[in-house]
This record gives structure tokens, C-alpha cells and sequence, in this order.
């Protein structure tokens, strides 16, 4: 069922086609949610270069929490609103930061991030939570990985129950 990463000398919709499939293979026959976002995070964060982070944020109570992720200790609650993954999250939509420095009330929960991409979680016009990817270098992120991600999400979302850890709605 598990399939090795094996990326590199692809372009980046290559590595996302592929990256795709070995996803499909991590997903098969199993909806829990928590060990489907752990696998997802796991599979980004060694398979996609110069990443620092990778991870989840649910929607609960009204904030969002930490979830499964890889990477540095990070921050554990993030009012809907604030830093780059709450803005995402109220906006309902992906959001790609260049520079992090530069994104007023970024939240550092990793020094060395540099530049971020955040897409949010939505099944039938619910908000679950978020996918925030960290890189330490500026500018990691373009329009591919944003399509890229937000077909990953897609993925996750049609093959998991999340609802029990995404407890509130927006
Ligand atoms: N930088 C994020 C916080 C989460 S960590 O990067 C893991 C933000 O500004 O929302």
C-alpha cells in the first residue's frame, strides 16, 4: 500500500501527479481521519523540497488547533483572523506568502520559515480546518503548489471522516 517518494527529477506537476498517486495508495481503505492527515503531512513534508513544516489545523470551538503535522513544535491555537493560516481560514480560500516578514500578524511558530502556503479545509461549504506548509526559503511557493495542494486536500477530504476532529463550525 505504501509507496516510497520518489520525485526528484520531476517538474512540479510531475512531482504533483505523482505525489497524487502515492497519496491515492496511502488513503486506500482507510477514512480515519487523524491517521489520514498524519500520512498526508508525512507525505508532503519528505517528499516536496526546502519545507521546514507541514501540517493541520482544525476548526474547533472557534479557533483553529494544532493537528497532525511534521516539523518544529508549533503553536497550538490560532484565532480565525490572525496569522497567515486564520486569514486563510476566513477567507475560505489558499493563500500563498513570498515573505512571511512582510504578512502583517504572521505567527512564527518556526524562526527559519521564510515563506508559507495555506489551504483551507472545506467539505460542503463547512470549514474544517487548514493544510500550512512552511518553507525556510523566500518565495518557495507559486501557483502550481497551490493547485497542486489544494488537489491533495481535495483527495483527503473525499477519502476521510474529519468531522469528529474539526468539532465547531465558522
Ligand atoms: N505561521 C502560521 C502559524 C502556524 S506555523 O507556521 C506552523 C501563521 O501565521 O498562521
Amino acid at each position: 500500500m505504501l509507496v516510497a517518494p520518489t520525485t526528484s527529477g520531476l517538474d512540479k506537476p510531475g512531482t504533483f501527479a505523482e505525489l497524487q498517486q502515492q497519496l491515492a495508495g496511502v488513503l486506500e481503505g482507510e477514512r480515519d481521519g487523524l491517521a489520514n492527515c498524519a500520512n498526508t503531512a508525512a507525505l508532503i513534508y519528505h517528499a516536496l523540497p526546502e519545507l521546514n513544516w507541514a501540517g493541520f489545523y482544525f476548526l474547533r470551538d472557534g479557533e483553529l488547533v494544532l493537528g497532525a503535522f511534521q516539523g518544529k513544535v508549533a503553536c497550538v491555537r490560532i484565532p480565525l483572523g490572525s496569522g497567515v493560516c486564520g486569514t486563510a481560514a476566513a477567507r475560505r480560500e489558499t493563500l500563498v506568502v513570498p515573505d512571511v516578514h512582510a504578512f502583517p500578524g504572521h505567527i512564527a511558530c518556526d524562526a527559519d520559515s521564510r515563506s508559507e502556503i495555506v489551504v483551507p479545509l472545506i467539505r460542503g461549504g463547512t470549514l474544517l480546518g487548514v493544510l500550512d506548509v512552511d518553507s525556510p526559503r523566500p518565495d518557495r511557493f507559486d501557483q502550481d503548489d497551490a493547485r497542486g495542494l489544494e488537489a491533495m486536500v481535495a483527495q483527503l477530504l473525499e477519502a476521510s471522516d474529519l468531522e469528529r476532529l474539526a468539532t465547531s463550525r465558522s
